[in-house]
């Protein structure tokens, strides 16, 4: 087994159940898992081609770091460490051509002044000890904290190394970075579709996929989303090889999916092509996506016991400033009779499937946040909440809303999502 570190995204909360929950339906073995704020340690028996797998998988983690070297002390003895002997063997992906490396340090506490100088020190110091037997560049970040994009743009992890130092209470890990997000296919997913839809609101690609990776669970390999919108959380569904399936009351949602998928196919599979990467296995998609109301449709082919349920339904209308308490209720009643109506539905007409991830919106109000009140009724139809967390913990979290649903936000935001996995009973 080798340890290994995973950087969590901005709510790491849901990055580690959705790391914990992937571990499982791919049946990879792990132990220990540790959670310290942005950083999860675990220990786990991986190839190097199924660590690149997973990190694309995951859309709540940054970078996956194989932890090399483990010591107590204070970080002014990393020195003795991190030899150049040591980085040349251990830690450099290669020493044939010019060996790019950098430094990123994960702490609890932010390094003191002492500390960064010495590490900036230690730094040149090393590039200058390799200099005279080989072509060596340090990439200097300040604060060292080198994002995914200026690790990839400097091809650390191919050509030498981005060193990271995790602090913990007693003492430090030293690793090197194993794979980053692929930053450039997210922004591609993003913004190069051919049918983005403002009406719907834009669900961020990457929590589409922690959406989809929380709520499958081992042999599921179809998603339905009966509320597709633009397709975010289908394109999602593609990019990880399950199969889709779905719907919208809306004609032209039901349009700007298909154009979406359709491009998503093409561009991927191109790209695939010549880069030698994996391609999207269906290539197909009519008949898979179609015009139904979720709260009144049956349809055959997405009652099965492989499919389950990612899905963000409508959220309300979009909020441009914080709405009274008493407007925000209006809205909230009528999304309350909304996702009802789909609850029941399903009940009745999609009795085999078993498992449904959904976004609930929560209206931030001049008298506070406004959940949607139908836990209970959701519970009387028929479906139980999947608990995250034991409840004790799930108090100590921030992003968990009080009754334990996961919170997502941007500061700027007026409707905020809470996510929730519910089992049929
Ligand atoms: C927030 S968007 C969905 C975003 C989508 N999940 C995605 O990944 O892009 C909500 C969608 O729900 C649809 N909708 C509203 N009421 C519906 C109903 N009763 N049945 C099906 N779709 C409905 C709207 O037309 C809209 O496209």
């Amino acid at each position: 087994m080798t340890k290994y570190a995973f950087l969590l995204g901005s709510h790491p909360l849901m990055s580690f159940l959705e790391i914990l929950n992937i571990l499982d339906v791919e049946k990879i073995s792990y132990s220990k898992p540790y959670r310290l704020g942005e950083i999860l340690l675990l220990e786990m028996k991986i190839s190097d081609a199924k660590l690149k797998k997973l990190q694309n998988t995951l859309g709540g983690t940054i970078k996956i770091i194989e932890i090399v070297d483990e010591f107590r002390g204070t970080i002014f003895q990393i020195n003795k460490i991190l030899t150049a002997e040591r980085l040349l063997k251990k830690y450099f992906a290669q020493t044939k051509s010019k060996i790019n490396f950098g430094f990123s340090v994960y702490s609890p506490k932010s390094l003191v002044y002492a500390e960064i100088n010495w590490l900036r020190n230690f730094a040149y110091q090393t590039k200058r000890r390799l200099k005279d037997k080989y072509s060596v560049r340090y990439v200097d970040e300040k604060n060292f904290d080198l994002s995914s994009v200026m690790v990839a743009n400097n091809k650390l992890v191919e050509t030498g190394a981005e060193i990271v130092i995790i602090k913990q209470e007693q003492n430090f890990l030293v690793g090197r970075t194993a794979t980053v997000q692929d930053f450039r296919s997210y922004v591609q997913r993003d913004m190069g579709k051919p049918s983005p839809n403002p009406k719907s609101g834009m669900l961020p690609p990457k929590l589409a996929q922690m959406i989809v990776n929380l709520s499958r669970s081992s042999g599921q390999k179809t998603v339905f989303d009966p509320f597709c919108g633009s397709g975010i959380i289908l394109q999602e569904a593609l990019l990880l090889n399950l199969d889709i399936l779905g719907s919208d009351i809306d004609e032209a949602a039901v349009k700007s999916t298909l154009a979406n998928l359709e491009w998503l196919i093409k561009t991927y599979n191109a790209a695939a092509k010549k880069l030698g990467g994996e391609k999207i296995k269906k290539t197909s998609i009519s008949g898979r996506i179609r015009e139904a109301d979720a709260t009144r449709s049956r349809w055959a082919k997405a009652n099965t016991t492989d499919t389950f349920i990612a899905t963000e339904p409508y959220l309300g209308p979009p909020q441009r400033r914080v709405p009274l308490m008493h407007n925000a209720k209006k809205i909230a009643h009528e999304l309350e009779e909304l996702y009802l109506g789909f609850f029941n539905n399903l009940h009745n007409n999609f009795s085999k499937i078993k498992r449904i991830g959904i976004v609930f919106p929560v209206i931030k109000t001049n008298e506070g946040l406004l959940y949607l009140n139908i836990l209970d009724k959701i519970g009387d139809i028929g479906y139980i909440r999947h608990d995250f967390l034991p409840s004790e913990q799930a108090k100590k979290e921030a992003y968990v809303s009080h009754r334990g649903g996961l919170l997502y936000s941007r500061p700027d935001q007026f409707v905020l999502r809470e996510i929730f996995v519910f089992e049929r009973r």
